[in-house]
């Protein structure tokens, strides 16, 4: 049994409570609040085939330093996770490594759609945390972007009652602009030759097969000012849509190319101050049902390659709660809304059965990131050198009890 001794509650209340465990602990938790822990619909923990870049003995400590206890993980492996042997040989690969660093965390797999295994969704249909759709390439090679094939996940995921999530990009365009900047050098180019009418344009094809099927469809990483328009429409409509916000599409913007060069290049790209005001306002009134980190890790080798060359992406999770709770320090969020979208939001969409994992966080904790403290392989991060308010302390995680300080 693990007794948490007067911890505050987000609505302000003061509680003691009991929490089933092998251990008998009793944490003195006057000075600490207390929060659902968080939901990670969207990592990329990168088993297989990309383990010097991020596994899960390290991925599972930083999520739970994060007070992150449950993840969703994206299928762009190497191999591709897109059959059951694949799906299966991974669960089997991280399995055996948490087992390795004795960490309870909990995970879903996303089932990458891949045109020529459709036929997978069904017989996967209860296994997985949703069937994973490129429009445009990301990191990887799963891509689908022949319509029809789009066309026939989109029937095949409703008539299974699956959730289809996309990384709407599309691809056609994409490579036009791709090749009408070719020779750029400024990785700020990225945002140009990834523009907004490219995100656009794959939504809303995503959108029409929503209204032909009725597939629940779940947007990643929404991140400009147009796609917000076309969601908070589609939702007035009541289509079965969720959107998702990153971290550093609400906290960066495209002046960060300045500072951080190739090491800020991620799909879809960092936006403008406008596009940033959008997913803030979507936010509050609900368009945006949840945060999802794409923590995405490169070495920072890779990522300080030229543009052209250098990846996409950078690791997120063990700051998603403190960037959240230092946004509500600054008045842009209520420690009601982090759980929503950290939390509440995430375990209806998919559907994520209830636990008793809770977070215990001292919201006036300050520090300032160090990269070289964190629990990711690769060390780095876009948020070195922010002095952020509002730290987890401890994380409870299937009666397991984590000091995050000791992990
Ligand atoms: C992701 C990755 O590296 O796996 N990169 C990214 O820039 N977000 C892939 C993705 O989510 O598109
Ligand atoms: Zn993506
Ligand atoms: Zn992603």
């Amino acid at each position: 049994m693990i007794e948490i001794r007067k911890v505050q509650t987000a609505n302000g209340r003061r509680i003691s409570m009991f929490l089933q465990s092998q251990e008998r602990r009793v944490i003195d938790a006057k000075n600490l609040t207390l929060f659902p822990a968080l939901i990670d619909p969207h990592v990329h923990f990168r088993t297989p085939g990309a383990e010097h870049k991020e596994n899960w003995e390290t991925a599972a400590k930083a999520a739970i330093a994060g007070g992150v206890t449950t993840v969703l993980d994206m299928p762009n492996n190497m191999p591709a996770c897109y059959n059951r042997e694949r799906f299966e040989e991974k669960k089997r690969l991280i399995d055996e490594q948490l087992k390795r660093v004795d960490i309870p965390l909990r995970y879903y797999l996303y089932l990458g759609a891949d045109e020529h295994h459709l036929e997978e969704i069904a017989s996967l249909a209860s296994e997985i945390a949703a069937v994973k759709i490129y429009m445009g390439s990301s990191t990887g090679d799963l891509l689908m972007n022949n319509p029809d094939a789009l066309d026939k996940a989109f029937r095949i995921a409703a008539e299974n009652d699956v959730m289809i999530a996309v990384h709407a990009e599309d691809e056609k365009l994409l490579q036009t602009r791709r090749e009408q900047y070719a020779g750029e050098t400024d990785p700020a180019f990225h945002s140009q030759i990834r523009s907004s009418q490219v995100a656009v344009q794959a939504l809303q094809e995503a959108l029409s097969l929503v209204e032909k099927y009725g597939t629940r469809l779940y947007v990643a990483h929404v991140s400009t000012v147009e796609e917000i328009a076309l969601i908070r429409k589609a939702k007035y409509k009541g289509l079965p849509v969720y959107a998702e916000v990153t971290p550093h599409h609400l906290f960066l913007t495209d002046e960060d190319y300045a500072s951080l060069g190739t090491k800020a290049l991620v799909n879809p790209p960092l936006r403008s101050k406008a596009d940033a005001a959008a997913l803030w306002d979507a936010i509050e009134d609900q368009t945006i049902d949840t945060i999802g980190t794409d923590h995405a890790p490169h070495t920072l080798e890779e990522k300080t390659k030229p543009f052209g060359q250098a990846p996409s992406g950078f690791p997120a999770i063990e700051l998603y709660f403190p960037l959240l709770l230092n946004a509500y320090h600054e008045n842009k969020l209520t420690l009601a809304q982090i759980i929503s979208l950290t939390h509440t939001r995430p375990q209806e969409i998919f559907r994520i059965p209830r636990n008793e994992d809770v977070v215990l966080v001292d919201l006036e904790t300050v520090r300032t990131v160090d990269d070289a403290e964190l629990h990711t392989k690769v060390k780095w991060s876009p948020y070195q050198g922010k002095t952020l308010k509002g730290w987890p302390r401890y994380t409870i995680a299937s009666g397991r009890l984590f000091d995050v300080q000791a992990l």
